[in-house]
């Protein structure tokens, strides 16, 4: 999140990456790679024409943090907004190599559709960034009201979200997947941006699996600071 105090001296690299094509992550190693121990390397900035992202900043001469701190607004008034933002509510999950590893994410969003890209990002002081650093592909679940209490116990301790077996299965390649979960999202990991504290995670959806339960069809919302399910308007 934005810490609410005057930027300090700019340090733009838009000079030392001039290149106008999209760089995405440059090598991966397949997930059965991984899980067999070898390394992955990711190269975690990308330039489009015109924009220059990850450790540069498309207008010259300032950065990403110095563009968001010059009006001055406060971390307390971001953060007090931004409560009145609803958002869906998502667990990601993917595996580590060493185990599995998930947490609730309200930063889902689609991006394109053609190709179907979506995107959600993760702290970078959580628990899971490495994780998320190294994964080729991941599970997006989209929660239905029902799922409240996984929503909670993937925002609480990580050492115990995984720790029901009876909640979870794998897919066969590899990512885990909580049951019971109306729509979920098997995504391919296209590049990492870092951004502020954060770092954006953008996918290319390769599978969309909907349970056609009916009591999933409620989805789980999360609105000044607690969860609320969705209720159509009148009109
Ligand atoms: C409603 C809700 C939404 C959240 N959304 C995000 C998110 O989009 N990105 C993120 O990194 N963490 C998000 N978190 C926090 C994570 O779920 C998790 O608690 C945090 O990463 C700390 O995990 P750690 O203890 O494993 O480091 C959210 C938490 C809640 C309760």
């Amino acid at each position: 999140m934005v810490d609410g105090t005057v930027a300090g001296p700019v340090t733009s690299t838009v000079a030392e990456h001039p290149a106008t094509e999209p760089v995405p992550i440059t090598s991966r190693t397949t997930l059965r790679d991984r899980l067999s121990g070898r390394q992955t390397l990711q190269v975690v900035s990308f330039q489009i024409p015109g924009a220059v992202f990850g450790r540069s900043h498309p207008v010259p001469g300032r950065s990403v943090a110095a563009s968001v701190r010059a009006p001055g607004i406060r971390v307390e008034q971001y953060r007090s907004a931004l409560r009145r933002h609803p958002a869906g509510v998502t667990i990601v999950t993917l595996e580590s190599g060493s185990g599995p590893v998930g947490f609730t994410a309200t930063s889902f969003t689609s991006l394109s559709l053609d190709p179907p890209l979506v995107s959600f990002n993760v702290t970078d002081t959580s628990s899971s960034i490495d994780a998320v650093r190294s994964a080729e592909s991941l599970v997006i679940h989209l929660l239905g009201e029902h799922q409240q209490h996984l929503a909670r116990r993937f925002a609480r301790s990580a050492a115990e979200r995984f720790s029901d077996e009876s909640m979870w299965t794998r897919l066969e390649t590899g990512e885990p997947v909580l049951h019971g979960t109306p729509v979920r999202l098997r995504v391919v990991v296209d590049r990492l941006i870092p951004l502020g504290d954060s770092t954006l995670v953008v996918g290319c959806v390769v599978h969309a699996h909907e349970d056609p339960a009916d009591e999933s069809r409620i989805p789980l919302l999360y609105y000044e600071g607690a969860y609320h399910r969705l209720v159509a308007a009148e009109e």
